[in-house]
């Protein structure tokens, strides 16, 4: 039997988590990343798009020190962004022309330490 084809040509990730003012870095979600991946997900599905990309939102993905992040699939690639209009230039970009946004990645794994970046205060 042949492994089936995939059920989405993309899925994005998006953290949508929040601590509390406790902590040193206070969750992605402190930064709207809820309602920027909600208005992203109104124009995959406006677009006609949402039987081949799928927009879901997710707890701390352990990069918070990019606050706020999201991560695309199946290439791993991620990003950070700040704006509605950065989540349209990578589904513009990378979803659809299939390029990256540059200016928006986050560095490779070697380049960054893990952790140590939701301590309490
Ligand atoms: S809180 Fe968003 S990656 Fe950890």
């Amino acid at each position: 039997m042949s492994e089936p084809a995939p059920y989405y040509r993309a899925h994005l990730f998006f953290c949508t988590h929040k601590r509390d003012e406790d902590y040193q870095r206070r969750g992605c979600g402190h930064f709207d990343a809820d309602a920027m991946a909600k208005s992203l997900k109104a124009v995959v599905k406006e677009r006609g798009l949402s039987k081949e990309i799928r927009v879901n939102m997710a707890g701390c993905l352990h990069r918070c020190r990019h606050e706020p992040v999201v991560v695309v699939y199946p290439e791993g690639v991620w990003y950070s962004f700040g704006s509605d209009a950065d989540l349209l230039e990578i589904l513009e970009t990378h979803l659809i022309v299939g390029k990256r946004v540059t200016r928006l990645l986050l560095p490779d794994r070697g380049e960054e330490p893990l952790g140590q970046h939701h301590k309490p205060r």
